[in-house]
């Protein structure tokens, strides 16, 4: 397996993540702006298939067209000169004061009416620019204080919004998807559409459910002290992972959107796992892009933001190296079967039985020896994950 990353491997950064100029809350810039054309042939260099965007990262809000058009050029051309792909987009409903009460679900109607403008023009572009997957991530929708929104009329202004978005891209024959990305707070309060549980069930409500899904952020679930693999898991299940963000959280705390597998690494791996070998055989179980959403601390320079770039990849490709070894390994094959993982994949009736078939089972209750799983019939996972660890920590 190799640790040279190709375009097969569909590895994706945000301009806005290796352009960020490490303002925060308490102190100034301390990088230079990057230009979107050194962007591109850079990511190229380093071997990402894609560059994501904001519209305000490729021009600035309230640029005039021509403004805007020069952009989009050059940003083409660079594409062009590169091959390097724009496999997703996203809008910018978050930094302008306009949207500080958020913006599909804003108390302020006009303000929604605007957002939604926005996002439509920025569809139009997203379509011309070939990506196929549009994210949404609502930071702004949200609150700090309860009854300052009213969250059943917030929700029924954000499926509003994503109903007529639907409704855009069906009625202009688009091949776009959306995926929205759920996050607990930061930078309100409070945000709707917290966790992928909440997402997954806003989507059901959809006027089609079948055209939004969902961009999971490793960090964003790690801050609310959820477990990213089980929840990328569910998401999977549901048929509802169009694309991922990935980068590394420390506990609950603030969004700290480091490099992949600089968190928590023992999930990181068993993500990669379920991600490149956990399809039903053995297969990749997710073929979007794997998409870096992090942000170069703000102690680097250049030099240090391509060094992070760049190990966002070697880690991902060393997990996936790693999670191949532990997968081969005839001992971990051993401890898999005397956990009796797999059997969780057998049906728990019998083909064609009922619940009166199972009421008349004797060896099911009557016979059953519950008794015998005290003291004894231990599933031995804690070995499992000291196999699993050994391997990620190259020991084996
Ligand atoms: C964050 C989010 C954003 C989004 C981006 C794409 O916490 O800041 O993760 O980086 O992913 O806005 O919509
Ligand atoms: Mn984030
Ligand atoms: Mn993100």
């Amino acid at each position: 397996m190799s640790l040279n990353p190709t375009p097969n491997d569909k590895f994706s950064f945000g301009l806005w993540t290796i352009g960020w100029q490490a303002q925060d809350q308490f102190g100034s810039a301390t990088r230079a702006p990057l230009d979107v054309v050194e962007a591109i042939h850079k990511l190229k260099e380093i071997g990402a298939y894609g560059l994501t965007f904001h519209d305000d990262d490729l021009f600035a809000f309230g640029s005039t067209d021509s403004e805007r058009q020069h952009q989009i050029d050059r940003a083409k051309q660079a594409l062009a000169d590169t091959g390097v792909i724009v496999p997703m987009i996203t809008t910018n409903l978050f930094s302008h004061p306009v949207f500080k009460d958020g913006a599909f679900t804003s108390n302020d109607r006009g303000v929604r009416r605007f957002a939604l403008r926005k996002v439509l023009r920025n569809i139009d572009l997203a379509a011309e620019m070939g990506a196929k997957t549009f994210v949404m991530w609502g930071g702004r929708e949200g609150a700090e204080y309860d009854h300052a929104k009213d969250i059943r009329a917030a929700l029924e202004r954000y499926r509003e919004g994503v109903n007529l978005l639907s409704q855009y891209v069906l009625d202009k024959g688009y091949d776009l998807r959306f995926a929205i990305e759920p996050k607990p707070n930061e930078p309100r309060g409070d945000i709707l559409l917290p966790t992928v549980g909440h997402a997954m069930a806003f989507i059901n409500t959809l006027e089609h459910p079948e055209m939004v899904g969902l961009n999971p952020e490793t960090g964003h679930e790690q801050m609310a002290g959820l477990n990213f693999t089980a929840g990328i898991a569910q998401a999977l299940e549901h048929g509802k992972l169009f694309h991922i963000d990935l980068n590394g959280q420390r506990g609950i705390k603030f969004d700290q959107d480091l490099v992949f597998g600089h968190g928590d690494l023992i999930n990181a791996f068993s993500l990669v796992d379920l991600l490149e070998f956990g399809g039903p055989n053995g297969g990749r179980a997710y073929d979007g892009p794997r998409h870096f959403d992090y942000k170069p601390s703000r102690t680097e320079d250049y030099d240090g933001v391509w060094a992070s770039a760049k190990a966002n990849i070697r880690t991902y490709l060393l997990l996936k190296e790693r999670a191949a070894a532990f997968n081969a390994d005839p001992e971990v094959k051993a401890a898999f079967a005397a956990s009796r993982v797999h059997e969780l994949s057998t049906a728990t009736l019998h083909p064609g039985e009922t619940y009166q078939d199972l009421l008349a089972d004797k060896s099911a209750y009557e016979n059953f020896d519950a008794d015998s799983y005290y003291n004894g019939k231990g599933f031995g996972f804690v070995q499992l994950n000291q196999l699993a660890i050994e391997h990620l920590m190259g020991a084996r």
